[in-house]
C-alpha cells in the first residue's frame, strides 16, 4: 500500500535526488521517509524525533511498510544523537526557532557535503536571516499551497557569502527561480502582513518591518509582475 503525502511534504520530497541518504529530523509519523523509499528515491533514511510517542509511531510504520533494513529511527534532540552519514537533512513542520536551535547545536552541518531541506511553520524571515548570516545559501525556495495555507520549502547549501537584505528575509530571491501563481500570492500576503503589523503598532512598529516593506514595495521594474492580481 502506497503512502499518500500532503502537498507540503511532497514539495519537500521534490528536493531529494535519486540515491540520496536522507535524515528526517522531527519525523513524527515517518511518512516522508517511507514515501521516499516506496518511490525508490532515497537509498536510506534516518528518522528522528525528540518525543518518544511520535518516534514509536514512526517505528511501527517502518515495520508495517517493510523498510526496517533501510530506515532507522532515533530518539534525538535535533541531530545530536543520529549518525552523520547522510546527504540531505529534512526539517519540516517545525517552527523557525526550533529549526534554528537544531542547526545552532550542530556546527558539523556547516559543510558542503550536506544539503538542507527546510520547511518552517512560523518565523520564516528569522530562519532565512539566521541561515544566510551564518554561511548557508538558499539555493531554491518554492511556495506550496496546502489547504488554506501557503508554505515555503527551501533547499539550502553551505556556501558562505550570500547574505540577504532585510526585504529578502521576507521574500528571498530564491523564490523567483521558478515563480508560479502561489509566488505572487505569497508576495501579496507577506507585504499585506507587514502593512497590517505596521499599522497595528503605529510608531512602535519595529524598524525591520518598515525597512522590509519599503524594500518590497520598491522592487526593480522586472519584478512588477509580483504586484499584478
Ligand atoms: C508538527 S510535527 C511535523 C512532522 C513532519 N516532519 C511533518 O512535517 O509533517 C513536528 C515534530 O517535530 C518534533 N520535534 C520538535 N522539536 C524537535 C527537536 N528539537 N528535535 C527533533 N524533533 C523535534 C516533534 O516532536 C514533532 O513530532
Amino acid at each position: 500500500m502506497n503512502i499518500s503525502l500532503s502537498p507540503r511534504l511532497l514539495t519537500c520530497c521534490n528536493f531529494i535526488s535519486p540515491g540520496d541518504r536522507v535524515a528526517d529530523v522531527g519525523t513524527d509519523h515517518g511518512y516522508l521517509g517511507i514515501w521516499l523509499l516506496q518511490q525508490g528515491i532515497a537509498s536510506s533514511v534516518i528518522a528522528s524525533d525528540i518525543v518518544p510517542g511520535p518516534l514509536s509511531a514512526a517505528e511501527r510504520n517502518v515495520e508495517k511498510y517493510g523498510f526496517t533494513d533501510k530506515m532507522k529511527c532515533y530518539l534525538s534532540d535535533g541531530v545530536q544523537s543520529i549518525p552523520r552519514d547522510f546527504d540531505v537533512l529534512v526539517c519540516a513542520g517545525m517552527g523557525g526557532d526550533t529549526i534554528i536551535s537544531i542547526l545552532g547545536a550542530a556546527h558539523w552541518l556547516k559543510d558542503s557535503k550536506y544539503r538542507l531541506v527546510l520547511q518552517c511553520q512560523s518565523k520564516a524571515p528569522l530562519l532565512r536571516r539566521y541561515i544566510t548570516d551564518r554561511g548557508w545559501r538558499i539555493a531554491e525556495e518554492t511556495v506550496v499551497r496546502d489547504g488554506r495555507f501557503l508554505y515555503t520549502v527551501m533547499e539550502v547549501w553551505w556556501d558562505p557569502g550570500h547574505n540577504l537584505t532585510v526585504g529578502q528575509w521576507y521574500f528571498p530571491p530564491a523564490l523567483l527561480e521558478n515563480p508560479g501563481p502561489e509566488t505572487k500570492e505569497y508576495y501579496r500576503r507577506v507585504t499585506d502582513n507587514l502593512r497590517k503589523a505596521i499599522a497595528g503598532q503605529k510608531e512602535n512598529a519595529p524598524q525591520e518591518y518598515v525597512d522590509a516593506l519599503r524594500e518590497l514595495e520598491n522592487l526593480p521594474p522586472e519584478l512588477d509582475f509580483l504586484k499584478e492580481e
